[in-house]
């Protein structure tokens, strides 16, 4: 018998498709583990209750581990997921770097890995998809807001977020890409406050001590919760935030929302905490067999200020 080349085509493509390993979804539901860092801030704690109740919607098992933010702990509690056989682990870095063991652990046991949040420096195939932000994005918003508050002339003081951490970087850029249009925009200060309240007070508070406040037109901390403990730092020193120095932050918690509305704050950028319906969508994707990209953003919501946030 003769077979025409598409034939053999068609032939070997549905060979293919018949072998091909598409990941099934277990009968007996998903057992998910779930490693964050929830203690960070009052964001990251109102996106792990979205996760929550994303999961419970949908009778999924979450286990979850909050280790606020010791690199071998992560170690530790990603392998023991491994060990469990858990049947995916969502997975939210602190840090960029030092992952790869971990997740090759994790692809040996072929237990699929996503990526919750920030990105990380490592080999793509380890994971099925990144669920997360645009933080590049996020710091040219608050840099175009102070821009635009300061007509292009500011000295601005720096709270920066966890060292190494995507975030951290990337808002960095983005924030930095927009100032460097402006020659009167400089950085006179910057300090680290680890995404936390606590932290962003004692990094004001250091700057205080070589930095006369009058010479500082603004503080622009990587995050809300850092903001907020620079503005009582700022309070504690004598100067009215809001009014002596403008403060501009990302986040938008509800914290924030009442510091801008109070005037001791000028803008944040909203950031939704609603991860929990895209990342078990992307995971019922995947069980379907369906190709993810490698990074499923989420979108980043408005700059809110004394002016649309406003007392009233
Ligand atoms: O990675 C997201 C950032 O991390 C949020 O802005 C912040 O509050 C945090 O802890």
């Amino acid at each position: 018998m003769r077979v025409s080349r598409w034939g053999l085509l068609v032939f070997l493509l549905l060979l293919f498709l018949l072998i091909a390993p598409v990941a099934a979804q277990p009968d007996d539901g998903l057992t998910v583990g779930f490693l964050e860092i929830a203690t960070e801030s009052e964001w990251h704690t109102a996106y792990v209750e979205s996760i929550k109740q994303e999961a419970a919607q949908r009778g999924i098992e979450l286990l979850i581990y909050d280790t606020c933010c010791v690199h071998s702990s992560f170690i530790n509690l990603f392998s023991s997921f491994v060990e469990q056989r858990v049947d995916v682990i969502l997975f939210e870095p602190p840090v960029t770097d030092g992952w790869d063991e971990a997740l090759q652990e994790a692809a040996d046991a072929d237990i699929p890995v996503v990526i919750l949040e920030r990105p990380i420096n490592t080999d793509e195939s380890l994971y099925v998809t990144r669920v997360g932000l645009d933080f590049v994005h996020q710091g040219r918003l608050a840099g175009a807001w102070l821009a635009q508050a300061t007509s292009g002339s500011c000295a601005i003081v720096e709270i920066e977020g966890t060292a190494g951490s995507w975030a951290t970087l990337d808002r960095q850029t983005g924030f930095n890409d927009v100032i460097a249009l402006f020659p009167q925009m400089t950085i006179i200060a910057a300090e680290t406050g680890d995404f936390m309240r606590a932290n962003g007070h004692m990094a004001m508070e250091t700057i205080l001590a070589t930095i006369d406040p009058a010479d500082i037109c603004a503080v622009w901390a990587h995050n809300d919760d850092m903001a907020l403990g620079a503005i009582d730092a700022l309070k504690a020193a004598g100067v009215d935030p809001g009014e002596d120095v403008l403060i501009v932050s990302i986040d938008a918690i509800s914290d924030m929302r009442e510091a801008i509305a109070a005037g001791d704050a000028n803008a944040t950028v909203e950031l939704s905490p609603n991860l929990g319906q895209p990342v078990f969508d992307a995971l019922a994707a995947y069980f379907a067999g369906e190709s993810l990209p490698k990074w499923i953003p989420i979108r980043d919501g408005d700059v809110i200020t004394q002016q649309t946030n406003g007392p009233g």
